[in-house]
């Protein structure tokens, strides 16, 4: 097992990572009262909830509530099932949520621990690989609204992250992927040699191999903690981490959440990210042709939905969270490895990527 810390003081947290530690009674330390509520969703109950219940001590008044499965049910009116849970069996203040699924559970029981009487705890038991390496970490929580995804949230921090890699024995192929998206991300915004090693051992990641994946996960982690660290609400550096999600979630959202899996827009996006960057001379198409690649490599679609048009796009893009005083800001590639946050581009470049469809990375 590895053992990372996220550095933010009084709300600083360990994430533990290795094999088999959804039985190993981690989280114990970190439940201070004698009440627990398990959140997870109709899929994942039947595969890992019993195993959670019962590594819990019997002095603990342990609860769950089960919500449907899906991106689609992300919402107020399926938080409330969490809210009502909370308050038919009675809990208190000193109540501990503890999130067993992948990101759209963390993310809604993150935001229900952060409003059940104005905060309570949670720990984070994510069980993708895209909630492993990215959502679980960092304390963003929260749901959609039908003009915006992640629209109605707040930050807050769990009191630890215990990441089972077993638990991705029973994860989807096309979900796996999806993690990869994230995975890749890492390398391409923050660190080259990750990229490499992603590039060496992609197959390996996806035939499931524990230490391979211990280590991507670690790595993965580590820089979002090394970022988080620096820029919880982000108001600087923490934007780089939406490397291809401006454009991501305009295709989630015009696709219909849930249709196209967040990290296969993420992949798609991250091509459109990459083909802008070069397109603006920032890198070469040789690079372009190494992001396509390695996303090919992890099975992601890297082209976007073919009707989606340009003015699709934009106004869809244009309700994305990093727009400031009316302008779009967009995470690029400088080189690989380095990313910024920029508006600083002509929007005849931006109109030339919105356009080129199944021709991404092909002109410049
Ligand atoms: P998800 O939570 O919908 O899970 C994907 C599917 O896999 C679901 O059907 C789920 O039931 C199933 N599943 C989960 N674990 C399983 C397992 N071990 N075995 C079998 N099936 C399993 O999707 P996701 O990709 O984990 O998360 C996407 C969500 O995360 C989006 O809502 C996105 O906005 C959010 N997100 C949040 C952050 C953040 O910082 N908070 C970051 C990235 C993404
Ligand atoms: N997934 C982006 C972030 O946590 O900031």
């Amino acid at each position: 097992m590895q053992t990372l810390k996220v550095d933010l003081g009084e709300r600083s947290y360990p994430i533990f990572i290795g094999q088999g530690l959804l039985d190993r009674g981690l989280m114990q330390p970190y439940i201070k009262g004698q009440q627990v509520l398990i959140v997870t969703n109709e899929t994942i109950a039947p595969l890992y909830l019993d195993r959670l219940v019962s590594s819990l001590p019997d002095s603990l008044k342990v609860d769950s509530v089960i919500l449907p499965d899906g991106e689609r049910y992300k919402d107020l009116d399926h938080v409330n099932m969490v809210f009502d849970a909370l308050l038919n069996k009675r809990h208190n203040r000193t109540t501990t949520l503890i999130a067993l699924g992948g990101g759209v559970v963390g993310d809604m029981t993150g935001f229900a621990a952060a409003c059940y009487q104005r905060g309570v705890d949670f720990i984070q038991v994510p069980t993708t690989l895209l909630s492993q390496v990215d959502s679980s970490v960092g304390g963003k929580t929260g749901v959609n609204h039908p003009q915006g995804k992640n629209m109605i949230g707040a930050f807050h921090q769990p009191q630890c992250v215990v990441i089972d890699t077993d638990v991705l024995n029973t994860l989807p192929e096309k979900e796996l992927s999806a993690g990869m998206a994230e995975v890749i991300k890492y390398g391409l915004i923050y660190d080259e040699a990750f990229l490499c090693y992603l590039e060496d051992h992609v197959d390996g990641l996806m035939g499931l191999q524990p230490d391979l994946l211990e280590q991507a996960i670690f790595r993965s982690c580590e820089i979002k903690a090394e970022v988080v660290a620096q820029d919880e609400k982000e108001s600087g550096i923490r934007a780089l981490l939406n490397l291809g999600h401006t454009f991501g979630h305009a295709i989630e959202a015009d696709q219909g959440y849930g249709e196209w899996l967040h990290g296969e827009a993420v992949g798609a996006g991250t091509m459109m990210a990459a083909d802008l960057s070069c397109r603006l001379g920032w890198i070469s198409s040789g690079d372009v042709t190494r992001i396509k690649d390695i996303l090919e490599a992890a099975n992601l679609p890297i082209y976007p939905p073919t009707e989606m048009s340009a003015d699709q796009f934009k106004n869809l893009m244009s309700v994305d969270k990093k727009v400031l005083d009316g302008q779009l800001r967009l995470v690029l590639l400088k080189q690989v490895g380095q990313a910024v946050v920029t508006s600083d581009f002509p929007v005849a470049k931006l109109d030339e990527t919105l356009a080129a469809g199944t021709s991404l990375g092909q002109c410049c």
